[in-house]
């Protein structure tokens, strides 16, 4: 029996059950709302708008640029074409960091303005008043953990973390607290695979992986890496399922052949 396709709303309670009878869960992110309605019509459970529109959608190098008034355009945009999937919505960079009080205004915010149904932000130990202050307020936090792409100026690179001991131990303890802390989901990103078993194993809470191996209760992929629609980003961990780059090349190319050729428009396109 498949837990989600009974369902006519995905809900936080779905995902535990999810978990609970261990079936997968599959993640995406979108930024709009065609590509949303689309990745919703085809079944997808959760829907992330990620601070990585910052890189994929303006061309930022890292996530650090992005504002809360961009990511409630894209988010409001994405909710108008749901009507199933679970909608977060990354707490950008610089608008919860402050204190739980900053961070509880900038999830109104986004509740109030874009229609989403939960939100994440990144961090352990460090951000955990502010998930319980959001969680107070009534609304999903999912934890993010491991490679936490807010703060790459600290780690220097994009490598995979927790590798040593150290940091190990201490992802562990973080995700325990985000836990305890009311997370209904954590996202481990770029860490060694027997690590995310052992914290998936660990947890009630699901665990959603990007870069973190197989024994995570779902996966997540940003949609412009596992569609090609960019090309140069290719870690080993990404499975590309189509090449858009490729084809929307050659259909631009198609088009623009036709329009200076004078075949487009033909006698029945025009009126
Ligand atoms: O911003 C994002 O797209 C993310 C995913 C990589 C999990 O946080």
């Amino acid at each position: 029996m498949s837990i989600h396709k009974d369902v006519k709303k995905i809900t936080t309670n779905t995902l535990q059950k999810m978990k609970t009878a261990k079936e997968k869960i599959a993640m995406i992110t979108a930024y709009d709302y065609s590509f949303a309605g689309l990745f919703d019509a085809a079944g997808i459970d959760i829907i992330l708008v990620g601070d990585s529109a910052s890189n994929v959608m303006a061309g930022h190098e890292t996530t650090l640029p992005i504002t809360l008034d961009q990511m409630i355009y894209h988010a409001s945009s994405v909710v108008r074409g749901v009507n199933r999937s679970l909608v977060v919505v990354d707490l950008p960079f610089g608008s919860y960091q402050g204190n739980s009080k900053e961070a509880l205004i900038s999830t109104i915010r986004i509740m109030k303005e874009t229609g989403a149904h939960a939100i994440k932000l990144e961090g352990g130990e460090e951000v955990t008043d502010s998930i319980k202050r959001i969680v107070y307020a009534g609304v999903p936090v999912m934890g993010h953990l491991g490679l936490t792409p807010q703060s790459i100026y600290k780690f220097g690179t994009y490598t995979v973390r927790a590798k040593e001991e150290e940091e190990a131990e201490k992802l562990k303890k973080d995700a325990l607290l985000l836990q305890e802390a009311g997370c209904f989901g954590i996202v481990l990103e770029k860490i060694p695979a027997l690590l995310a078993k052992e914290v998936s194993e660990s947890l009630s809470i699901p665990t959603i992986g990007i870069g973190a191996g197989m024994h995570c209760d779902g996966q997540v992929l940003v949609m412009h890496d596992m569609l090609g629609i960019t090309t140069e980003f290719k870690p080993r961990f990404l499975r590309q399922y189509l090449n858009i780059h490729e084809q929307a090349t050659a259909a631009v190319q198609h088009y623009i052949r036709d329009v200076k050729g004078g075949d487009f428009p033909g006698e029945h396109e025009q009126y």
